[in-house]
Formats: C-alpha cells, sequence, structure tokens
C-alpha cells in the first residue's frame, strides 16, 4: 500500500533533450532513485527530442548508471514512459506537445503538474521557453497562488546557462515573460552535493568557526575542481565553453559565494541567495591562467586550431570588509594528477614563540569529493620533545559517521523542484554577476599552456599570484 502522507506531488516529468548524455547518465537514474524511495508515487515520464527512438529504449540505456536495480522498482518505471519526437525550433510541433501531455495526465489521471526539465544546449532554452508559454502547456503562477486547479508548472534549466552576459540575459528574459521566478529551477548540480550543502551550515552552526572567517584570520582560499580524466566524447560541446565556462563559471563560483558569504538574514532559499549574489557582485579576478592538455586538439569535434581551454586557475579578490587582502584561488582542468573537489582555508600563522619556528598554518579542508568530509590540520607537540611541534589532522569523514549512501546530487534537486525549494538553485541575478566576472576574463584571456595528461596542469600557474607563493593543496 503506498503511503500517501509521504508521497510528493504527482506529476509528469518531461525531460526535453531526452536522448542526451545528461538524461541517461543522472536524471532517469535520479527519477528511479526517486521512485524506490517510494516518494514518488504517482507519476509519468515523457521524453522529448528531435530523435526517432522509444523511452522504453533510452530507459534500458540508462539502466547501466543505476546502481542495482530492483525488479518492481523498474516496472513502476516502464510502466509510466511516454516518449515525443519533435524539433524545438518548430512551433507546431508544440501542439502536439500539449496534446501528449493531457493525454498522460487523462491516463494515469494525474493533476496537471508538470515539470519540465531543459536537458538541452543553453542555445533551445529561449524558443523553448517562449513555446511553452504560447501554447498554453505551461501558465504563470507564483509558489503561493497556484494555477485556478491548484496545480503547478515548474522548469529546470540544466547549466550552462547561456555562454556569456548577453545570452544569459536573453534567456532569463525570455524565462520572466512565460515563468515566475517561483516556477524556475536553474541548477547547478554542485549545490547538490552533500559537502557543498554542508559548508554554509557547518559555518553558521559552529562558533569555532564562524569568528575566524574573516580576513583577521584566514590567510587565503583554495577551491579546486581536479578531473584525472578527459572530455569523454564531448568535443563539440567543450570546444566552444572550456573549463572556463564548463565548470567555474557555475560550480566553483558558487562553492566560492557559499564559502564567502555574509550570514543570511534569515536560513531562507530568498536569504541565501541574496548572500551569494553579494559575493559574486564584489568578486574581481586579478589574474588568471589557462592551459590545454596535450593531446586535445587530436580530440574528436575538437577545432585542430582550439586555444580552448582544459585547465583554468584564477586569483579572484572579494572587495568587502570581511574578505579585502585574502586571496581566493580557484583552480580547475581536465586530465590532471588528482580526481578531487575541495575547498582548502588556510588560517594566518599565530605568533611564534618557540625556538622552532614556522610552524605550519591551520588548515581545514571540506573535501566535497572523494572521501567527502570536514579535514582540520593542527599543531601538536611532538612526542617526546619538549619545545617542538608537529601537524596532525582532526577528520570527519561523512560515510564512515552518515554510512555510504547518501543521495546522489541530481536525487535531492529533482525532489527539491518537485517540493518547490529553491535553496539548492541559482537566481537570475546571480548567474548575471557570474557571467560578468567570467566575460571579463575571456576578454583578457592570454596564452594557453600546455600541459602533460597526469600532471598538476600548466607550470605556469606557479606564476599565479606575483605577491606571494601558493602552495596548492590540491
Ligand atoms: C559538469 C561538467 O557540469 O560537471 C563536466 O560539464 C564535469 O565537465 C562535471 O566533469 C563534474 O561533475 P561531478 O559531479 O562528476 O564532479
Amino acid at each position: 500500500m503506498e503511503q500517501k502522507q509521504h508521497c510528493f506531488d504527482e506529476c509528469v516529468f518531461i525531460i526535453l533533450g531526452a536522448t542526451g548524455d545528461l538524461a541517461r547518465r543522472k536524471l532517469i537514474p535520479a527519477i528511479y532513485k526517486l521512485i524506490a524511495s517510494g516518494k514518488l508515487c504517482r507519476f509519468a515520464l515523457l521524453g522529448v527530442s528531435i530523435d526517432k527512438t522509444s523511452m522504453q529504449e533510452v530507459v534500458q540505456q540508462a539502466r547501466q548508471h543505476i546502481k542495482s536495480v530492483d525488479a518492481c522498482v523498474w516496472e513502476r518505471l516502464q510502466e509510466n514512459l511516454y516518449y515525443y519526437q519533435m524539433d524545438f525550433h518548430d512551433a507546431a510541433a508544440y501542439q502536439g506537445l500539449q496534446r501528449t501531455i493531457e493525454t498522460i495526465e487523462q491516463t494515469h489521471r494525474i493533476a496537471s503538474n508538470r515539470l519540465f526539465y531543459l536537458a538541452t544546449m543553453p542555445q533551445h532554452f529561449a524558443v523553448i521557453t517562449q513555446n511553452l508559454g504560447r501554447h498554453d502547456i505551461v501558465h504563470k503562477h507564483t509558489a503561493s497562488k497556484k494555477t485556478v486547479a491548484g496545480t503547478w508548472s515548474r522548469v529546470v534549466y540544466e547549466k550552462p546557462f547561456g555562454n556569456s552576459l548577453k545570452s544569459a540575459r536573453q534567456i532569463n528574459k525570455a524565462i520572466a515573460r512565460v515563468f515566475d521566478e517561483d516556477q524556475v529551477f536553474r541548477i547547478d548540480h554542485y549545490l547538490g552535493k552533500e559537502l557543498v550543502a554542508n559548508i554554509a551550515l557547518a559555518r553558521f552552526t559552529n562558533r569555532v568557526f564562524e569568528p575566524l572567517w574573516n580576513n583577521k584570520h584566514i590567510d587565503s582560499v583554495q577551491i579546486v575542481l581536479s578531473e584525472d580524466f578527459g572530455i569523454e566524447g564531448r568535443g563539440g560541446f567543450y570546444d566552444a565553453y572550456g573549463t572556463l565556462k564548463d565548470v567555474v563559471q557555475n560550480h566553483v563560483l558558487q562553492i566560492m559565494a557559499l564559502v564567502a558569504m555574509e550570514v543570511p538574514e534569515k536560513f531562507t532559499a530568498h536569504h541565501l541567495r541574496d548572500a551569494k549574489a553579494q559575493v559574486l557582485a564584489k568578486a574581481k579576478v586579478g589574474a588568471a591562467i589557462f592551459g590545454q592538455y596535450d593531446g586535445y586538439l587530436q580530440e574528436k569535434d575538437v577545432k585542430p586550431d582550439s586555444t580552448t581551454d582544459t585547465f583554468t586557475a584564477l586569483k579572484v579578490l572579494i572587495n568587502n570588509r570581511r574578505w579585502r587582502g585574502v586571496p581566493f584561488y580557484l583552480k580547475a582542468g581536465k586530465y590532471l594528477n588528482k580526481n578531487e573537489a575541495s575547498v582548502h582555508i588556510k588560517f594566518k600563522m599565530v605568533k611564534c614563540l618557540l625556538d622552532f619556528c614556522p610552524m605550519d598554518s591551520n588548515y581545514l579542508t571540506i573535501k566535497i569529493q572523494p572521501n567527502e568530509g570536514f579535514y582540520l590540520e593542527l599543531n601538536v607537540k611532538a612526542p617526546g620533545v619538549f619545545d617542538q611541534v608537529v601537524p596532525v589532522n582532526m577528520n570527519f569523514a561523512h560515510s564512515t559517521l552518515f554510512g555510504p549512501n547518501t543521495p546522489e546530487a541530481y536525487e535531492v534537486l529533482l525532489a527539491d523542484v518537485i517540493k518547490g525549494d529553491h535553496f539548492a538553485f541559482v537566481r537570475a541575478d546571480e548567474i548575471d554577476y557570474s557571467w560578468k566576472i567570467i566575460d571579463r576574463v575571456e576578454k583578457s584571456k592570454g596564452t594557453v599552456y600546455p600541459y602533460a595528461k597526469g600532471s598538476a596542469g600548466p607550470k605556469e600557474v606557479s606564476q599565479l599570484d606575483k605577491d606571494r607563493e601558493i602552495r596548492w593543496r590540491a
């Protein structure tokens, strides 16, 4: 028996771009997990794309990305699948889309709650949005005041959200004509990761952190998103974006905003997003180093003379009272020697009282992945010696305490959309500020230095900060 009180709102998921990588690898497995959790009780899944296929086929391809498949849950998914083939730029095809959704809602007797997931390239966002509005497939409403029937329409935009400030603004304009901001979910899946969601809470609920979180006590911050693999056959996409736009504009800047934000007035999505936006508004890039791994130009669908970055390092300064003078070093890249996403807060040195100096600074490392957790480096007395210290680690490994089965980011975020919760989604003004930062960097982009696969990136990264030496922690 279904436990109605635990069920999410019934709804139809409409994935636009259903035959793409994201749907197969992430979205369908996430929907499977939501069914398995028992919370997604009444639903249907409609895939939409230009390809001639069936949703059964698409879901079959997604199966390999689900860790262990339960036959009953799989059957539940299979019973609720639909596919509609269309060209997103063909206005007439939207009438057919509307009819298909209505038929599904009638067949399954599902209330008309519609969750649109735009898993497409951003150049399709505006045209899809306009047509959804124009053909009455969605209705504008606020969170508290839904449609006359009390149902909702929500829309999720996958990243990257545009490829420049100008394109992002055009998309946001199209969105504002059709949707209320309450209906819009700009996704950044890093915000759904357990340890990223932990940054603000850990900071604001621990007296041992919060009073020290400023330029009096913090020397510098590193935010690293290193990957030991390449572009995974996504040459066409990657060559147009590069690391700067693929992960820095979104994941890395969002993490920086969470680390650097002021205490929000209240812990609500609205206040949290205000606080993040204020950081992004005050951030200025002081220096940038770009790299490209050897062999990138031979990748499929990459231009033979491409200068696209597969490695980016930025020195960012946040011009406010809390952070003035504290560099934030951001680094991301493909085919590096590590596979790690982490934040490293370096505290200032204490005054040296001992003959044996200098000691090491304290470091707080927030490991986003792998080995999720908080790691604090302290100085303790070396055993058997009176006046020497050694650095030691105090570790909180998330999985040791809470078990290994924390939900995947997309599962968390899809559940949030069904609940109408905006905490882990990016608001239009944050997108605007991030693109302003990235556009400026791109305009002044200099040499793209080569680096060997499996290395720490181009050696020039050591010159990122002319004023001091950086000891990269990852
Ligand atoms: C995506 C980028 O947004 O994030 C990829 O497009 C990158 O290039 C990926 O590999 C990293 O996400 P995760 O969750 O695998 O660390």
